[in-house]
């Protein structure tokens, strides 16, 4: 796959209208609609002031949930267009549709220097169908296709793909800087490459597994995944999850990691519980977990063993976390694999979703080198997948 493509840099845009594709795709309070984490709109700024600043007219758009072709009130943008205000200190201006006759209208007396918000793209049944038709008509607002939306990346939807064959698409400083660094670490990575995996499932992880172990010296597997793991190496697991359709999967990926001389650290020890309970009390052990209890973290001497390989890490990914971190007594595995990232003298990169919030929560977002703003885009790009609204930007 090329990541080397054309930016909004390598490009006129002065006075041109310019389509925006962003991830706006912000959680919110189900009760109030407030949003919770703005920082995907965050993220989105760099790019919108150098459009603005350029004098180019900002057409933005990106897509809020999922509502599947309808129009469902509680996943308008509204609140989006009055947070990115706020935040760029400058009107935005929002539209009622999305290529409707108030976007029409809109788009076609927006300014150099103005930028206007449409309304959810997925509330047209064309944006997922990725409809040539859809497609058509968001382009025709604009002479240029900027794509920031890292997150919205391995969609092959009419905002993120089908626009581009209508427009010259280059990408915006958000995917530009994600492609950067994660293409970086993966095509030439500073030995020695650590990749940590955790999360539920294993099969939410099988290509990244597969992918990772052509790359990288070590794979940690922590989280509720690990159980598969050790069931397959013979290990009793108790209540933990466990993919039981996977164990063969688990199998030939730690004899592949053999074969490839890749190290496959699983963990020694475990925090248990008796049920799935924030209140539940921690019952630490080693190797075998009896019948009645569940693992809901990695123990330490598997922090020790963690930590231990990501100090000496030239290189390092995380994407899951470690063990059931929202609930405190069992946070200490990924707090202690945020720490030990933040402390390595490495590249370390975190794959978006769950491993981001949590090393956003337990403080150390500041002392990660990248924190990836896709999750299933980011897992994708770890696969080595292609990824569709990279591949129909314009190459360097
Ligand atoms: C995300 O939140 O990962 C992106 O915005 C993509 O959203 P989707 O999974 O609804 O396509």
């Amino acid at each position: 796959m090329n990541y080397s493509k054309k930016t909004v840099r390598d490009v006129d845009v002065r006075g041109k209208k310019v389509l925006l594709r962003c991830d706006f795709n912000v959680p919110q309070d189900k009760s109030t609609g407030m949003i919770t984490d703005d920082k995907r709109i965050v993220a989105s700024l760099p790019t919108i002031r150098y459009l603005l600043e350029q004098g180019a007219a900002v057409v933005a758009c990106s897509h809020l949930g999922k509502p599947k072709g309808e129009w469902k009130p509680a996943l308008s943008l509204a609140p989006v267009a009055e947070r990115l205000s706020q935040l760029l200190g400058r009107p935005v201006i929002f539209c009622k549709d999305v290529v409707g006759p108030d976007a029409k209208a809109k788009a076609a007396a927006l300014q150099p220097g103005q930028i206007m918000l449409l309304e959810n793209l997925r509330f047209e049944k064309g944006e997922e169908k990725n409809d040539p038709e859809f497609a058509k008509a968001l382009a025709s607002f604009a002479e240029l296709y900027v794509s920031d939306a890292f997150g919205t990346v391995h969609r092959a939807h009419a905002s993120t793909v089908g626009v581009a064959a209508y427009l010259p698409a280059v990408s915006g400083f958000l995917i530009g800087r994600e492609l950067d660094v994660m293409g970086s670490a993966l095509n030439d990575p500073k030995h020695p490459f650590v990749a940590i995996l955790g999360g539920a499932k294993v099969s939410d992880k099988i290509g990244v597994i597969n992918h990772l172990l052509e790359k990288a010296d070590t794979i940690i597997i922590g989280g509720g995944m690990a159980y598969t793991f050790l069931k397959a190496k013979g290990q009793t697991i108790g209540k933990s999850l466990c993919e039981e359709d996977k164990l063969d999967y688990a199998r030939d990926m730690m004899e592949k990691a053999k074969k490839n001389s890749v190290h496959f650290l699983l963990p020694v020890d475990t925090l248990a519980a008796a049920e799935f309970s924030a209140d539940a009390k921690p019952v630490s052990l080693e190797g075998n977990i009896p019948a009645d209890l569940m693992g809901m973290d990695i123990g330490p001497k598997t922090i020790a063993n963690f930590t231990q390989a990501i100090s000496g890490a030239g290189t390092v990914v995380w994407n899951g976390p470690m063990g059931v971190f929202e609930f405190p007594a069992f946070a200490e595995g990924t707090r202690a694999v945020a720490r030990a990232l933040s402390e390595s003298g490495a590249t370390t990169i975190v794959g978006g979703g769950d491993s981001a919030a949590a090393v956003e929560q337990l403080g150390y977002a500041d002392k990660i080198t990248h924190i990836s703003t896709g999750g299933g885009a980011s897992l994708e790009f770890l696969e080595g997948k292609e990824l569709p609204g990279v591949a129909c930007l314009l190459n360097r």
